[in-house]
């Protein structure tokens, strides 16, 4: 029987840890179960956050074990290595793959029945390695896909246009990695089209103003890894929008990573594209309108994922 009020959180890292912080905030969950190899970290983790719940949500946070996945309507798992100064998310395929494979069948012999959420990168192949190991239906394995890098485009754009971030919409998709893409044709602020946005803040060069946001987006991860060493608040927002969507049904749009089935001509991987998310997981991947420019830019991220989803042995 699924407890709709409990979580997990596979893996007590900064990303982890800032995952179970933000839910803790959200009050999404009354039960969160951090896992973690090493214990004393998961524990470690919980101790702290509860400490807080006197001025937050009333919920329980402990340091559990695969036990507890059983009646979780959700398990996050953040396990794995991260990015070092300089490598790119799909340097880590291998150590985070062989991880997956000890996680996911401690799920499956549970007979886990949630929303399955993979966050440890590269989280699209990640999130197809997780599909394939689990044998779960593909609408409820999800990926944090480029949710956190459309949130990167809103922001930067906010500020380059004097608005309020909530106003932006536009969207990152493709891989969340260096082959991501950014979809300007339909990119707007509060209905008014971007261009014509620009046009209303005298924005001359509009053409290098994308190139620069686009750039500062997509190379966010290694900016910040450079200076602090690693990403987590960013993540664990992003994520805990994505477990508040799920959580509270909201049949939200969002760019989660997931199985391709045809869409955009596409199959056989999973890839961060616009979706409804709701109570089940992915509703509907859906098929938004594309310039050819930017079609051809999901295209070639999709070969390049492919190309490494080859090379797996699931
Ligand atoms: C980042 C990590 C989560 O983009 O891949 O910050």
């Amino acid at each position: 029987m699924i407890n709709v009020r409990k979580a997990a959180v596979i893996g007590c890292g900064f990303v982890g840890a800032s995952i179970a912080f933000s839910l803790m905030q959200k009050g999404i969950f009354s039960e969160l179960v951090l896992i973690d190899a090493n214990r004393e970290k998961a524990e470690g983790e919980a101790m702290d956050l509860s400490h807080g719940l006197p001025y937050t949500a009333s919920m329980r946070i402990y340091a559990g074990d695969y036990d507890d996945v059983a009646d979780c309507a959700m398990v996050i798992v953040t396990a794995g290595a991260n990015q070092k100064p300089g490598e790119t998310r799909l340097d880590l395929i291998g150590k985070n793959v062989a991880i997956l494979k000890s996680i996911i069948p401690q799920l499956t012999s549970r007979n886990f029945k949630g929303i399955l959420m993979i966050v440890s990168n590269p989280v699209d192949v990640l999130t197809y390695a997780a599909w394939r190991l689990s044998g779960l239906p593909a609408h409820r394995v999800i990926g944090s896909g480029t949710v956190l890098d459309t949130a990167r485009l809103k922001y930067l754009l906010s500020q380059e246009l004097g608005v309020d971030s909530r106003n932006v919409h536009a969207a990152i998709i493709g891989e969340h990695g260096d082959s991501e893409l950014a979809v300007w044709s339909s990119a707007n602020i509060s209905t008014v089209d971007l261009e014509q946005f620009c046009a209303l803040r005298g924005i001359q060069d509009q053409a290098a103003l994308r190139d620069k946001i686009y750039h500062e987006v997509r190379d966010s991860a290694y900016e910040i890894i450079q200076r602090k060493g690693a990403t987590y608040y960013g993540i664990a927002m992003a994520v805990s929008r994505i477990a508040e969507c799920v959580m509270k049904d909201e049949h939200a749009m969002l760019p989660v990573s997931v199985l391709l089935e045809g869409q955009y001509g596409l199959d056989g991987l999973c890839l961060s594209v616009p979706s409804i998310v709701g109570e089940n997981g992915v509703e509907t991947v859906l098929e938004i309108p594309l310039d050819e420019k930017e079609h051809q830019a999901l295209l070639a991220s999709a070969k390049q994922l492919k190309e490494v989803i080859a090379t797996l042995d699931l």
